[in-house]
């Protein structure tokens, strides 16, 4: 984040709340993920990486006061006590904030009030996590201002937990964990069952991850997610009682499903194979990535978008006309749509020595085809979220 605007941000701060001692800023970065979608819930494996764009939490430790947060891009105060946190329907991003004090506090995990500014660039809405990063972000504000600190993973599975009970948007555990467990310079392997990770070195020398955010948010988003991840257990479930020993379609093997898949309707197979071939996927990007195989870890990307198009059917027409238009481009070895989809940002993996001529021509492309100006942009691999003086 450009430092003028965190200078701007420490002054509002000590306008509000009249002094600037004590100011900390906790932050956490916004993911694009390389591989691995809608396998998370699945118990399956993914490949996020944390992002340069990030949520702050300027913040000062009050004691005795109601938490009250100042939210710099929705121009909103909310404020609650945080021994009786009511979910706010007139505004949805503080109850991210009210979903994560609530949490913490259930669990035993000291959390005391804060006041501050909260002020984010993660796109919202594009895919890119700001939900995660906003929770994760106030989450540490909370615990540092009462001097607790809970294990990294246990926060990240609180987070999710706050979304999934207090936001009731039923996510995976993909988007937390990397935004608090992330290295910089490196893309996290994630074994969404045992939570097993491994750091995977990224050779910016000789690529780089390119987003290219088409703009576009098609509302079924919520809904279809929900159906997608009904049409997953549904698939487990119906895969257990032919062959056993199955919990969730991580269990599932590419050979289980071409012998039994007969048991399953035409579209909830398909969801399946997904799912399936999306973690087999992953783990052979993985393997490419530590061989520093590009060229085959770009394959990979190519393929996770043909199967999330025409089997889990979660992209649409302005996703596959931004990957169309990138792999026209020199040096493109993958491109495909990111996140829950439906609309958001598609992640391509450029050639180093390519990537400042692919942003604007894959930009010029997409605008003429849709009049749509697309927000096309680098990313670089950053550490996880963290607490500073200010
Ligand atoms: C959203 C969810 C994640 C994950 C992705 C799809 O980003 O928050 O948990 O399920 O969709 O891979």
């Amino acid at each position: 984040m450009d430092y003028r605007r965190i200078e701007e941000l420490a002054r509002k701060f000590e306008r509000n709340f009249g002094t600037r001692e004590g100011l900390r800023c906790s932050r956490a970065p916004g993911r694009v993920n390389l591989i691995g979608e809608h396998t998370d819930y699945n118990g399956g494996f993914v490949m996020p990486m944390a992002v340069d764009r990030e949520v702050r939490v300027f913040f000062r430790p009050a004691p005795d006061g109601p938490v009250r947060l100042w939210a710099e891009n929705m121009g909103e105060w909310d404020e609650f006590d945080l021994d009786d946190i009511q979910p706010n329907p007139q505004q949805a991003w503080s109850n991210y904030a009210r979903g994560v004090a609530h949490v913490l506090g259930k669990a035993g995990v000291e959390v005391s009030p804060v006041e501050g500014i909260i002020y984010g660039d993660v796109p919202i809405g594009a895919g890119l996590s700001s939900s995660a990063a906003l929770e994760v972000a106030v989450a540490k504000a909370l615990c540092t201002a009462a001097g607790s600190e809970p294990e990294p993973r246990r926060l990240a599975l609180l987070c999710q937990r706050a979304e999934n009970e207090f936001v009731g948007v039923n996510c995976g555990i993909m988007d937390q964990f990397v935004s608090v467990h992330a290295r910089a310079q490196h893309a996290l392997l994630l074994d969404c069952r045992s939570l097993e990770h491994e750091q995977l070195p990224l050779d910016t020398s000789a690529v780089r991850v390119i987003v290219c955010n088409t703009m576009v948010h098609h509302e079924l988003g919520s809904s279809a997610y929900n159906e997608r991840r009904a049409a997953c257990e549904e698939a487990a479930r119906l895969l257990d009682r032919e062959v056993g020993g199955i919990e969730q379609l991580r269990d599932v093997t590419q050979q289980m499903l071409r012998e039994h898949g007969r048991a399953l309707a035409e579209v909830t197979r398909r969801r399946a194979r997904h799912v399936v071939t999306e973690n087999a996927r992953t783990l052979q990007a993985a393997e490419a990535l530590k061989r520093a195989d590009y060229e085959r870890f770009g394959r990979l990307m190519d393929g996770s978008h043909e199967s999330l198009r025409d089997d889990y059917e979660v992209s649409c027409g302005e996703l596959d006309l931004m990957v169309e238009m990138a792999r026209r481009q020199p040096g493109v070895l993958g491109a495909r749509m990111v996140g829950a989809g439906f609309g958001g940002c598609t992640v391509n993996l450029v050639r180093a020595e390519d990537a400042e001529a692919f942003m604007p021509a894959v930009a010029d492309a997409y605008r003429q085809q849709t009049d749509i100006e697309p927000d096309v942009y680098e990313c670089v691999a950053v550490e996880g979220a963290r607490v500073e003086r200010c």
